[in-house]
Order: C-alpha cells, then structure tokens, then sequence
C-alpha cells in the first residue's frame, strides 16, 4: 500500500478545513469497483461514486487503455483554428444520446467551466440575435453551478458566494422547491408546480426582455437531492419561451444515466436549449465538461458574424483534449455495451425500497422515542 505523504504543507486542499485534514487525514490510496482502499488498506464503501463521477466503477480497463493508446497517437492537439477527429467523434457519439435537437457540440475540462460557457453562449445568442440588452440571468435558491465567476453568480448557496460578492454578475434568484412535506416523497413531489411562477414574477419585476437564460439542475444535487415537484419543470420551459429566455438545464451530476435516461431532460419529458454536463462523461478518469445547445442557438451565432473572425471569442487550451475525448468514448461505450442507464432505471425501485425501509426505520425510532 502507498505510505502517507511526509510533507502535506504544500497542497492547498480545495472545499476542504486543511487544519482539520492536518490533523486527521483522510486519504484514499486505490479505487476498483465501487470501493476505495485507504493507504493503511481499510476498505470503504463507495456510496457517491466518486463526486458522482465514476458512474461506470473504478479502475475500468477499457478507460484506461483508450487512454494509453491515445496517449501515444495523438497526445495533445490544439483547437483553436485546429482539430483532431476524434473530438468530432465524440460530438457526434453525445449528440446520439442527448435530447434531440441538442446536438451542436462545446467542450471544456470541467463542469464551472461548461456554465460558463453556456452563460457565454446565452449571451453571445441573444446579442446575435439582435438582443445585446439580455444580460441577466435567473437561477435558484441552494443552487450549485460550480465555482468559477458566472457559477459562481449563479449560485443559491450562501457559503459559495460570501466571499466573492465583488466580482459576481447579474443574476435573480427563484425559491428552491424543497419543502418538509416533501420528506419520504417516493419520486417527484405531487405539488409544487406553482413555485415556477417565481419565475415569471421576477419577468414583470426585471423584464423578461431583461433576461438572457435561467439556469437550474433539474435534480438539485449539492445541498440534498431535491426532485422537481411534478409540472415543475413544464412550467419554467413555459415561461422560459412566454419571454424568450434560454432555458438551461445543469446536468453536471444527473447526466448519463443517473436518473435511468440519459439525462433528466428525458427522463422528466422537458427539452432545455442548452445542457451542461461533466463528471461521468469520461466516468471521472479524466478531466472534461461539455456543453450541448440546440442547432439554431449555434447557427444563430455563426451567421450573425460577417467578418473574418472566430464566431465565439470562448475557448479553453484543453477544450477537446484528444485523450479526454478518448476516455469519453470509451466510457460511452461501456455504458452503451453494458445497458448502465438502463440498469440504474431497473434497479430505481429496489433501490428506493432500500432506502425507505430505511425511513421507516428512523421513523420508528423517532416514535419509540417520542411515546
Ligand atoms: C450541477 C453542477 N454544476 C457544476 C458543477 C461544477 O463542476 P466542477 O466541479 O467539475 O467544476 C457541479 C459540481 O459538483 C455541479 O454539481
């Protein structure tokens, strides 16, 4: 097994207490399946496989391998005025399995920077779409859409955005759409539907002209897991298109299978302009996001440029990593020959009876004690 670092002075721990961490390490050495190994060899079970990452288990060969031999063929290529195939590949392969219509392709190395690229793409679409004036965007209470600016902005999470309020763009928040009624709700909530009328007052405060794109994961996953009430979702892509307002779906941890379709754009019958996603794409093992938007969004951009110019002035070093693309298509296909979406939609249920009965445990607990 590997032996504890000497020296952990130097590594500045990201949404860690690094005194804490100083003090009582908490290291993983190995991973394989669904269970990692701690340096002095204690197993753990591991139940949020990764950061919702590794969907696929760990330590996947086919990953691994496609890695390697992409590694030695092409290691990197910029793509900037360049491109390598296999990114073409790969935005082909993902618009096979998003939502139709959604098949106009952007990549990044991670999920903050698939937000804020779909912020830029919001507001590039408007202005070509001779709308400049669309510069606010609405999101959520408790929201998470990672932790650079525009995400940060975005933000429904107090924590996230205290220390930062200086650089933060325009942004309107609606409620969340928890409420304790909704404890041991199996599936979506039957009322709540209403609360997407939030949206439409903050139109008439704001100006719905005002306004660029709403962001929401339609699971919120950072601060619980909080499913939309039924209609929910319908409603806001309503008011969404009442405005004129792109509507955008944060798929960052629900996408590739993790509500048994492959986004929860299907699996909750709503099509959004714009998906961001990341963390399963290439099953965690290595970097990339990427964000998928409707064809005319795209072309809407392209043809409002006359002159000799990059369409959209965006784009990242690593954007299309060819080994990244490579893990992605590999973790594709594993999902694809193995049926993993279909397989979580299978075990949904036996999964929930778990949990319940789990529920019903606390419940009766919390009887015993109270009586
Ligand atoms: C919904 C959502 N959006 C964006 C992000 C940010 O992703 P990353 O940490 O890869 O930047 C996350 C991360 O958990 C997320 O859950």
């Amino acid at each position: 097994m590997t032996q504890m670092p000497i020296n952990m002075d130097h590594h500045w721990l990201p949404f860690t207490n690094n005194r804490l961490f100083h003090k009582e390490p908490q290291m993983f050495a190995r991973a394989e399946g669904v269970r990692y190994w701690t340096p002095e060899g204690r197993e753990i079970l591991d139940g949020s496989s990764g950061l919702f990452t590794c969907a696929a288990g760990h330590g996947r060969k086919e990953i691994a391998e496609a890695v390697y031999k992409q590694l030695q063929v092409l290691d990197y290529s910029p793509h900037f005025q360049r491109a390598a195939p296999i990114s073409f590949e790969l935005a082909e392969a993902l618009s096979g399995i998003l939502p139709e219509g959604l098949d106009r392709i952007f990549f990044g190395s991670s999920g903050s920077e698939a937000v804020d690229s779909a912020i830029k793409i919001c507001l590039a679409y408007h202005k070509a779409k001779g709308e400049p004036q669309r510069t606010r965007f609405v999101s959520r209470a408790w929201a998470y859409h990672g932790v650079n600016l525009g995400g940060t902005s975005l933000a429904g999470m107090v924590n996230n955005r205290r220390d930062f309020s200086g650089v933060t763009c325009d942004v309107v928040h609606m409620r969340h759409t928890w409420n304790e009624d909704q404890r041991f709700t199996r599936g979506q909530p039957e009322d709540g539907a209403w609360i997407a009328e939030d949206l439409e007052e903050i139109c008439k405060t704001y100006g719905g002209e005002t306004i660029a794109g709403v962001f929401v994961e339609p699971i919120a996953g950072s601060i619980g897991t909080i499913v939309p009430p039924v209609g929910y979702l319908q409603k806001l892509r309503e008011i969404a298109d009442k405005y004129g307002i792109l509507l955008v779906f944060d798929e960052v941890i629900t996408g590739f299978g993790r509500t048994g379709s492959a986004f929860a754009a299907q699996e909750f019958g709503v099509t959004p302009d714009v998906i961001t996603m990341a963390k399963a794409i290439t099953n965690g093992a290595i970097p990339m996001s990427a964000v998928a938007v409707k064809t005319e969004i795209q072309k809407a951009v392209i043809d409002s440029i006359t002159a000799d110019r990059p369409e959209l002035m965006h784009g990242y070093t690593y954007s299309a990593h060819p080994v990244a693309c490579a893990a992605a298509l590999a973790t594709l296909g594993i999902y694809k020959t193995e049926g993993l979406f279909e397989r979580a939609a299978s075990l949904s249920s036996t999964f929930l009876d778990g949990v319940f009965s789990f529920a019903i445990c606390l419940m009766s607990t919390i009887c015993v004690v109270m009586a």
